[in-house]
């Protein structure tokens, strides 16, 4: 144990690190400022109401597309709902179940994370899920009407941003997490990271997510951006 902890300081590995601070001017939902922005009246916020029941912290470190995906999956809920042995009987998407759905596995393996491209189509393709792949080259008026229609109260989708860490001033690269709320009296959207262990759920301007967004993912050569998601019966109309 004790050479274990030699070996971690060598190698420069830091354990007393518990979340990495949030960038300055992103606001903590777990604030006085950030739960006030939620319980606005003017604030859209019933995806939040909605994912928040069900979002959780990828399982591994290329997982964050599968554990964005599973929480709208229990949300919507997409069906049928399957039985993860971990749970039997007790049906409920798991990020388990759904990075090793063999259809999911046959276009993309998640192991090895995946593309805006790919996770649109492991999901629509796979699964009774309507997706609307967006790539963030769009305007920013554009970006915010999407963004607006899919939170609001009339709609039944949600949201699953594809961004680049840096632009944020987060540390870390390319990275999927649902957008759940959006705050038009500041123009803000709230990112509930599923790398819980480095960010709580934070506000954000949602032009700087648009940028975020707008950049060159290396693995495919195209630009990052928004997946839109709906039950395939049940919402389809609203994309
Ligand atoms: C939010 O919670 C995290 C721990 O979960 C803590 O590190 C951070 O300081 C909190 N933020 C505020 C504004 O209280
Ligand atoms: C997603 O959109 C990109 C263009 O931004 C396109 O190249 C790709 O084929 C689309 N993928 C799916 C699965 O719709
Ligand atoms: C929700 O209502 C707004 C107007 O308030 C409308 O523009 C939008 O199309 C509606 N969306 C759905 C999904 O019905
Ligand atoms: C990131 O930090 C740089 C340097 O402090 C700053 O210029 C930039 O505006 C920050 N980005 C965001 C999205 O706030």
């Amino acid at each position: 144990m004790l050479l274990f902890f030699f070996a971690a300081v060598v190698a420069g590995i830091r354990y007393e690190e518990f979340l990495l601070p949030a960038p300055s001017y992103a606001v903590e939902l777990n604030s006085t400022e950030g739960w006030n922005l939620l319980t606005r009246q003017t604030t859209l916020s019933r995806s939040y109401q909605a994912l928040s029941i069900h979002f959780e912290t990828q399982v591994t470190e290329s997982y964050c597309g599968i554990a964005s995906a599973v929480a709208v999956f229990n949300s919507l809920p997409v069906p049928p709902v399957p039985v993860d042995p971990t749970y039997s009987p007790y049906a409920y998407w798991t990020q388990s179940v759904l990075g090793s759905d063999a259809c999911v596995v046959g276009i993309h393996d998640p192991t090895y994370g995946s593309t805006r491209s790919q996770l649109a189509a492991m999901l629509g393709d796979c699964f009774p899920v309507k997706v609307l792949n967006v790539s963030a080259t769009d305007s920013l008026a554009d970006m915010r009407s999407i963004v607006f229609d899919a939170l609001s109260d009339n709609a039944t989708t949600h949201l699953v941003a594809n961004f680049d860490r840096q632009g944020l001033n987060e540390t870390g690269g390319g990275h999927f997490s649902p957008v759940a709320a959006y705050d038009p009296v500041g123009d803000l959207v709230l990112i509930l990271d599923v790398a819980k262990y480095k960010y709580p759920p934070l506000w954000v301007p949602l032009a700087d997510l648009v940028a975020a967004m707008d950049t060159v993912d290396p693995d495919s050569r195209a630009m990052r951006g928004l997946l839109v998601l709906a039950h395939k019966d049940n919402g389809a109309a609203a994309l």
